[in-house]
């Protein structure tokens, strides 16, 4: 059947995997990223950040980005687009620059309108903002908020729906996955930039999970219920579930039916419109440069061998 195949037969726009340039020269990796079967979708991993896209200021450079908008096109996946106002691989001239209230809106409307311009057509989504929440769901002090305050999120779904009126617009963050203080902050930003008048079509749950603490299906499917409440879609866009290393047959076995019980909620809500996970292989995982000793999330293993997660994300999209 397939992942995307699946998805696509319950009525989901796609199943898809996050990417990231150098990993596209591994043929056998580009072959099973590239079957339709399994994947709808892709995402860039780093490629379109800000760091990468505006390295210095008003210099533009999409060359990794339009290599992944291009194997999508060349594909026929679907691309969501990902990130446009985010803390985290911010170029110092944004993170340390001196600004006051109008120059970094200035800067920040510049930025939004030429990268959504440059792929205008081409992304399903745009993650507009990322990660703007602390965990007790107050806003992160990052220089935009420290400048500009709540008003940079609007001001920036403004920006990004004047540039590409056809692209879903996202907020996107992680651990919002069941309810809580982070999740409801996740609202009040919907509410907020429906309230300022801008358009704020979906909320991306990132759902970094980790094995055995996976949020149950139930605390998913009522989370998702409170956000497609608000009028928007949702969808999950970084799915992956570490466990600490080694794995073992009971880790993976768990594994399997965390991801199950994930991808079954999504299915459960007719507004949850997809599911990405966080590159497809232990391969390529961010996860063992971030967490020492964690890793193997994905539900193919460094062989590009699948796992039992893969029978679990089956199961979770109804095929038995
Ligand atoms: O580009 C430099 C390269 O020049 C240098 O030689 C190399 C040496 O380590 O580092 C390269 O930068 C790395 C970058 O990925 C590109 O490969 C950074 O060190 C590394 O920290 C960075 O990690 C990325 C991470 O975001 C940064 O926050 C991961 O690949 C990427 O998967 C991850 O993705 C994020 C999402 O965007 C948002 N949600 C969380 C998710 C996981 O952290």
């Amino acid at each position: 059947a397939g992942l995307h195949n699946a998805a696509v037969a319950k009525g989901k726009l796609y199943f898809g995997s996050a990417t990231d340039n150098p990993e596209l020269t591994d043929a056998p990796y580009l072959a099973q990223l590239s079957s339709t079967e399994d994947f709808g979708q892709i995402t860039p991993g780093n490629a379109q950040k800000w760091d990468s896209t505006e390295p210095s200021q008003n210099t533009f450079s999409y060359t990794n980005g339009d290599v992944v908008a291009d194997l999508a096109a060349a594909n026929g996946q679907k691309l969501r687009c990902h990130t446009l106002v985010w803390h985290s691989q911010l170029p110092n001239w944004v993170s340390s620059g001196t600004w006051t209230n109008a120059t970094l809106i200035a800067a920040m409307k510049n930025h939004i309108t030429n990268v959504v311009t440059h792929y205008k057509g081409k992304c399903y989504a745009w993650d507009v903002a990322n990660e703007a929440l602390n965990e007790d769901g107050t806003y992160r002090d990052n220089v935009f908020y420290q400048t500009i305050g709540e008003a940079y999120l609007p001001i920036a779904f403004a920006a990004a729906a004047a540039a590409d009126p056809d692209a879903k617009l996202y907020y996107n963050d992680y651990n919002i996955e069941s309810p809580g203080a982070k999740s409801t902050g996740a609202q009040r930003i919907v509410k907020l930039v429906q309230q300022y008048g801008a358009k704020i079509d979906g909320v991306g749950l990132q759902a970094h999970f980790i094995v055995g603490s996976t949020p149950s299906q139930s605390a998913q499917v009522s989370n998702l219920a409170a956000i497609t409440a608000l009028g928007v879609e949702v969808a999950y866009t970084e799915l992956d579930i570490r466990m600490t290393l080694p794995s073992t047959a009971a880790l993976l076995t768990k594994q399997s039916s965390d991801y199950q019980n994930t991808v079954a909620a999504c299915m459960a809500n007719a507004k949850c419109v997809g599911i990405t996970i966080w590159d497809y292989t232990d391969k390529y995982s961010w996860i063992p440069n971030t967490f020492a000793g964690q890793g193997d999330a994905l539900p193919w293993d460094a062989n590009l061998v699948k796992k039992p997660a893969y029978a679990g994300i089956l199961a979770g999209l109804g095929v038995t």
